[in-house]
């Protein structure tokens, strides 16, 4: 699952305690564990590799340089979702051929710049989308391959509504009953070949069955495509493979694989690329969040442990109502290795485990469970890598968090921790000529 594990009541990552990392880089800080990070890609791509996919790791889930420097040097492509993403990606050192580049609303300077990278595939999601990415590919006098983003009307129920995509309906994507005369309209263009067909049902999404159900219908839209003389080489299934927020919650990889490698198979034998968008389970477990309880109090039949983290830092809980597992660093006595998140274990206590922000909503867990804290003790909250660090904020005028990588023995400042000085970098006045 990861390399975060306590002995003898210590929280370590991989080799080094938590708590010493935390006296040296200061709280609250986000960690990361190198070898969670490659062991997951690795994993990840051996459940597929009957399929010679190309796995494209989504960095909107954590776009740190130095992370995607690590999967890259794994030999992972990069899912990106706009102009600054590709650069992100460029600057990693990631094979522009092995980058796609998905997002319903591309500008036209993201479009130049991913035009003038020459990154391997466009994702497409409207018709408007198609016709701009021709005119400009025309103008640049490039030639370049597209995938169509259809929308299958399959959803995971247990996905939180703000994060379903796979419907009709949905902001995303062609419904999928407009596909064929997409290609009619559009598949015979000079500059834009539209070879491709791209999925993205949701995420998380905990199961195999919802991508069974929508690589099947693709398969069979791809067979009447075939049929009406378009030729589909590419089939890019997207992301969504869960994350263990609580240990064992998620399939794993060999589940999804299991069921999604023989319905491709056959299609690969006879040509077809395969491509894979993971995130949250390739660098969901590879984070934590580490945060120092400032103060105590109770509120009505409340008790809050008030932290030095929370919505500014991991959005979360406040937006989609997430359950991040959370546990003392140093915890003696009661140990929940399990990652229970509603263990109501002997010697725990129902809190509320708020941050300094002023909004009712800045919460990282409500009636949570956990051992008695007090001032100064270090809180971890897990599985914080996907959707942590790239989703905070400066409100209130915060500092965003130092991040920390750990290899073996070896710890990395990978991003320094903000400072005031830094709140007010960009506050220039000039005066703009209109
Ligand atoms: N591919 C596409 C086209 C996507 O839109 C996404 C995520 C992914 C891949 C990666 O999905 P993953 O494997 O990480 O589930 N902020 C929300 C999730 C938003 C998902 C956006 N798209 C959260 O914290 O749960």
């Amino acid at each position: 699952m990861d390399y975060f594990h306590y002995k003898e009541g210590k929280l370590f990552c991989e080799e080094v305690p938590v708590e010493a990392i935390v006296k040296a880089a200061g709280s609250p800080c986000y960690i990361y564990s190198a070898n969670t990070l490659r062991e997951h890609y690795r994993k990840f791509y051996k459940a597929f590799s009957a399929l010679d996919p190309l796995i494209c790791f989504s960095i909107k889930t954590c776009n740190n340089l130095h992370i995607i420097q690590e999967l890259v040097a794994e030999g992972s492509g990069i899912d990106t979702v706009s102009g600054g993403e590709i650069f992100l990606a460029r600057k990693a050192g990631a094979d522009a051929r092995n980058i796609v580049f998905a997002g319903i609303g591309k500008t036209d300077e993201e479009i130049l710049f991913a035009l003038d990278q020459e990154i391997g595939i466009f994702n497409i999601e409207s018709a408007e989308e198609f016709e701009n990415l021709a005119r400009l590919a025309k103008m640049r006098n490039k030639k370049v391959d597209a995938a169509l983003r259809v929308t299958p009307d399959v959803v995971d129920e247990k996905t939180h509504a703000k994060t379903k995509t796979g419907y009709k309906g949905s902001k995303f994507g062609v419904d999928i009953d407009k596909a064929i005369q997409f290609f009619n309209t559009y598949g015979k263009d000079t500059h834009v070949s539209l070879c491709g067909i791209h999925i993205h049902i949701g995420s998380p999404i905990y199961s195999p069955a919802p991508y069974e159900i929508a690589i099947k219908k693709i398969l069979s839209l791809i067979e009447e495509l075939k049929q009406q003389g378009h030729a589909v080489r590419i089939f890019d299934i997207g992301g969504g493979y869960s994350a263990d927020y609580e240990k064992g919650k998620s399939a794993s990889y060999e589940d999804f694989a299991a069921v999604i490698v023989p319905l491709l198979k056959p299609y690969v034998e006879k040509g077809m690329k395969i491509i894979l968008e993971p995130g949250r389970t390739i660098s969901g477990n590879s984070g934590i969040l580490v945060s120092k309880v400032l103060y105590r109090k109770e509120g009505g039949h409340k008790k809050f442990i008030i932290i030095d983290t929370g919505m500014h830092h991991l959005i979360r809980p406040a937006l989609y109502d997430a359950n991040h597992f959370m546990w003392p660093v140093v915890s003696d006595g009661i140990s929940n290795e399990g990652r229970v998140v509603d263990e109501k274990g002997e010697g725990l206590q129902a809190y509320d485990v708020v941050g300094p922000i002023c909004e009712s909503s800045d919460y990282l867990a409500k009636d949570r469970y956990l051992p008695e804290m007090k001032k100064d003790d270090l809180l971890a909250i897990f599985t914080a890598g996907a959707y942590g660090m790239v989703m905070s904020s400066n409100y209130n005028a915060t500092c965003k968090p130092a991040e920390i990588m750990v290899d073996k023995q070896q710890v990395f400042v990978i991003r320094e921790r903000e400072t005031y000085e830094d709140l007010i970098r960009s506050d220039k006045k000039s005066t703009l000529t209109v």
